[in-house]
């Protein structure tokens, strides 16, 4: 039983922590920066998102949500954010 415990209390965790009310920009975006880089930068394939223009972030937020944009993963981690989630994180990112 004890193999099951663990990540059952982890899991339980995890969707209260999903199910909090807005986190703010500056916490959602911590999980940017691991893929889109140091600063924001970009490395690798992934593109900077840092100084990226507000509106042009919620276009492509709202787009990979709807799988109207192509992505390898931005579909993924777009569904879990709220439109305002997207207003907040595009104005965070538009002043780095
Ligand atoms: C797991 C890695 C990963 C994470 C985490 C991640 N991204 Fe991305 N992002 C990518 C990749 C890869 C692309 C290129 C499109 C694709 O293949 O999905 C991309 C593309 C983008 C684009 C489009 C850039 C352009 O000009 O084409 C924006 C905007 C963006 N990400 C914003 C964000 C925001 C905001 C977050 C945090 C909520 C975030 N990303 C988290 C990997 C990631």
């Amino acid at each position: 039983m004890k193999g099951i415990t663990i990540p059952v209390a982890l899991a339980v965790t995890l969707m209260a922590g999903s199910a909090m009310a807005a986190p703010t920009a500056e916490a959602i975006a911590r999980n940017c920066v691991v893929c889109h880089g140091p600063k924001e930068a970009g490395q690798l394939e992934i593109p900077k998102i840092a100084n990226y223009p507000a509106r042009k972030m919620v276009e492509m937020l709202t787009g990979f949500r709807a799988g109207q944009k192509e992505a390898t993963i931005m579909d993924r981690i777009a569904k879990s954010l709220t439109d305002e989630q997207i207003q907040a994180l595009a104005a965070h990112f538009a002043s780095q």
